[in-house]
């Protein structure tokens, strides 16, 4: 199966922070944050594997920055590194000064996808080969966060996590 980068899968959504998507404190709601962030990471998921792909789990999301009222956000999502049929997908969210132009990162988020047949059935994707630093850093990592996520899912026997273990033995 051909191998595919992560700039290929690379999906960049960008919209504005309109009024009804907002908290009490003028801020971007956090659960529409997050389907923004779904969306995307889905898109590049499916553009890395060419098939159906379901979200199995929301591995980790920070919000390090509120995005206020009127903000243009993007959110810019990768798949870090791909097993046998699910994805690592990693997804930056960015905001836009509106005078400068200048990005700031707001937030970020961790998801994995699993592609599936027509019924619903995992099925194989194609391995993901690093190319930066940063995207080499994150591939190296997955596989401690794909044991830390199946662990605490009730997926994995803990004798069965060896990178885990192998960060305090
Ligand atoms: C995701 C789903 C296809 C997995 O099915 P399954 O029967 O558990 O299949 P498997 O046990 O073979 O797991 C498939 C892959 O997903 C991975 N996986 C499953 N749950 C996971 C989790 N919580 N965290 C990380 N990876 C997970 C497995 O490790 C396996 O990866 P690999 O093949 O790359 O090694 C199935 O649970 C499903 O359809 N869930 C609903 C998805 C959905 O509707 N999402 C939208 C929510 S509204």
């Amino acid at each position: 199966m051909q191998t595919r980068t992560p700039e290929q899968s690379k999906t960049t959504l960008t919209d504005v922070v309109l009024p009804g998507e907002t908290n009490a404190l003028n801020s971007l709601f956090g659960g529409e944050l997050l389907a923004r962030m779904d969306r995307a990471a889905s898109i590049s998921a499916s553009r890395h594997c060419r098939q159906i792909v379901v979200t199995a789990s929301v591995n980790h999301v920070a919000f390090t920055r509120s995005v206020p009222l009127g903000s243009v956000v993007t959110v810019e999502a990768k798949v870090s590194r791909a097993f046998k049929t699910s994805m690592e997908v990693f997804i930056d969210v960015w905001i836009e000064d509106r005078t400068s132009g200048e990005k700031l990162k707001a937030n970020e988020g961790i998801y994995t996808f699993v592609a599936v047949d027509e019924t619903g059935r995992p099925v194989a994707v194609p391995e993901v080969v690093p190319e930066t630093t940063l995207e080499k850093r994150r591939f190296d990592a997955a596989l401690r966060r794909k044991q830390l996520s199946l662990l605490l899912a009730g997926k994995m026997n803990p004798d069965e996590a060896s990178e885990l273990k192998a960060l305090f033995l």
